[in-house]
């Protein structure tokens, strides 16, 4: 997993993108499934489960401690946990791959386990920052062996009983505050986190469907998530949403290319996730949600999207949280739209999978797009509508992200001459079907010889 050879993918305008597609199950929800699951006492089933490699490698490390996690031939999920508190330890190294979600949630759940476990990772996974979750668990009682600035390989030892803390959030991140409220959940006594600014709520929502006491209370310093620890969990019957994350790409991708009329089906509409609507709103996109409903306590919807005529904007920062591993999208769609867009207060973005402010200036200025970098965002001088004129053969360095291989993919749906990237395999992180689900729509991906 964490050593996939590179291939190569070239795309480059074909026709307008016409039908209908079902995105894969919503990856965070995917993620949190197969954890709260496996801590439950009895069978869960779960359907519509993402079935890329990064939530593969959650089900490997579960399994790894004990969980009993079985796909069926319906395709659906069963999950017989251990019972919070039941973690074993692990035999070998867990390999959390390409995914950074596995990796702080997991810790979150190994701290306060009398249990030691060493997590490791590709390339790109390695530099990114674990010290937003080892502080706070070490503040619980786990110990850290870390490589040079606190990131993976690295070895934890949990600690049983932990220490409960209260913590506030310096960053906000949803991964963060989910490692923490996990811990907590084998933790004797409250575990508090203060976020001050929302980030996805998913782990509080689905924590209280499995029967835990969370309490949820706004207060002015920030949102104040509790969670009485010692907790049991009670098996659920889950029904994963379509990831808003992976509908971004055909949101834009309809957008962009003249003639397009795509429906987007059951994509999860929770306010914590829908940055991406609003801000291609602005833009002027054509994004209809029909059939809204309730689908196990989250809302979900039908998106009918067709081509417009988008205009540059200023992105509203306060839309970060819920937007934010959209922003290479989104700066997809800016370097069609007419007049300029800025998108600023996006300094997470240098941490996720790649450095995606840089990774997307380079890709975009291949690409014959205008863009100036700031530390926190970018500056997208909008085509108005002209196609890209393809990347002269030079190949956009996708650097072990999905989410920029699959921009630059849809950059390329509206193209005179190839869009060609280096690598285009981490997609299957994420999002396997992305490449015969575009070719369905009618546009023109093609494998190339590395
Ligand atoms: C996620 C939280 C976000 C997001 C990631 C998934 C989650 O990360 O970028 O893809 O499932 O909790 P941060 O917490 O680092 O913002």
């Amino acid at each position: 997993m964490s050593n996939a050879s590179p291939r190569p993918l070239s795309i480059a305008a074909a026709s307008p993108l016409r039908g209908t597609v079902t995105v894969p199950g919503d990856k965070s929800i995917s993620h949190r499934s197969l954890m709260f699951a496996g801590l439950a006492v009895g069978e869960s089933r779960i359907r519509g489960l993402l079935e890329g490699e990064d939530v593969l490698a959650t089900a490997a490390a579960m399994r790894a401690m004990g969980a009993d996690i079985v796909r069926e031939d319906d395709g659906s999920w069963t999950v017989h946990g251990v019972g919070v508190g039941g973690l074993l330890q692990p035999q070998t190294a867990l390999d959390m791959g390409n995914s950074g979600t596995s990796t702080r949630l997991l810790m979150g759940l190994v701290a306060s386990h009398p249990i030691t476990a060493t997590f490791v990772g590709d390339a790109s996974l390695s530099k990114r920052p674990m010290a937003r979750v080892t502080e706070p668990l070490a503040m619980m009682g786990a110990d850290f062996t870390t490589s040079p600035g606190g990131r993976l390989p690295l070895t934890m030892r949990g600690l049983c009983p932990a220490v409960p803390i209260a913590y506030t959030l310096p960053i906000a991140s949803a991964q963060v505050k989910s490692a923490i409220l996990l811990a907590g959940l084998n933790t004797p006594g409250i575990t508090r986190v203060i976020e001050p600014v929302p980030t996805r709520d998913h782990s509080e929502r689905m924590l209280r469907g499995f029967g835990a006491d969370l309490i949820v209370e706004e207060t002015p310093e920030g949102r104040v998530i509790s969670i009485t620890g010692e907790a049991t969990l009670k098996p659920q019957s889950i029904d994963v949403p379509g990831d808003p994350s992976s509908a971004g790409f055909w949101m834009v991708a309809a957008s962009i290319v003249p003639g397009s009329n795509i429906t987007i089906r059951n994509v999860l509409m929770n306010p914590t996730r829908t940055g991406l609507v609003a801000a291609l709103r602005l833009m002027g996109a054509s994004i209809e949600a029909v059939d809204t409903r309730d689908v196990g306590g989250e809302s979900v919807a039908d998106l009918r999207v067709r081509h417009a005529s988008l205009s540059g904007i200023e992105v509203p920062a306060d839309l970060a949280p819920s937007m934010i591993d959209e922003y290479p999208i989104l700066f997809v769609a800016a370097a069609f739209a007419r007049g300029i867009t800025v998108a600023r207060g996006a300094h997470e973005l240098r941490v996720k999978e790649s450095d995606r402010i840089a990774t997307m200036a380079a890709a975009l200025t291949l690409a014959g797009v205008s863009v100036t970098e700031h530390e926190d965002g970018l500056t997208i001088e909008g085509r108005d509508g002209e196609p890209l004129a393809g990347t002269g053969g030079d190949r956009v360095a996708s650097l072990l992200d999905h989410r920029i291989a699959m921009s630059m993919a849809v950059a390329g749906m509206h193209s005179r001459e190839a869009v060609l990237i280096d690598d285009a395999a981490p997609i299957a992180t994420s999002y396997p079907a992305f490449i015969d689900t575009a070719t369905s729509l009618g546009a023109a991906p093609q494998w190339v010889a590395a």
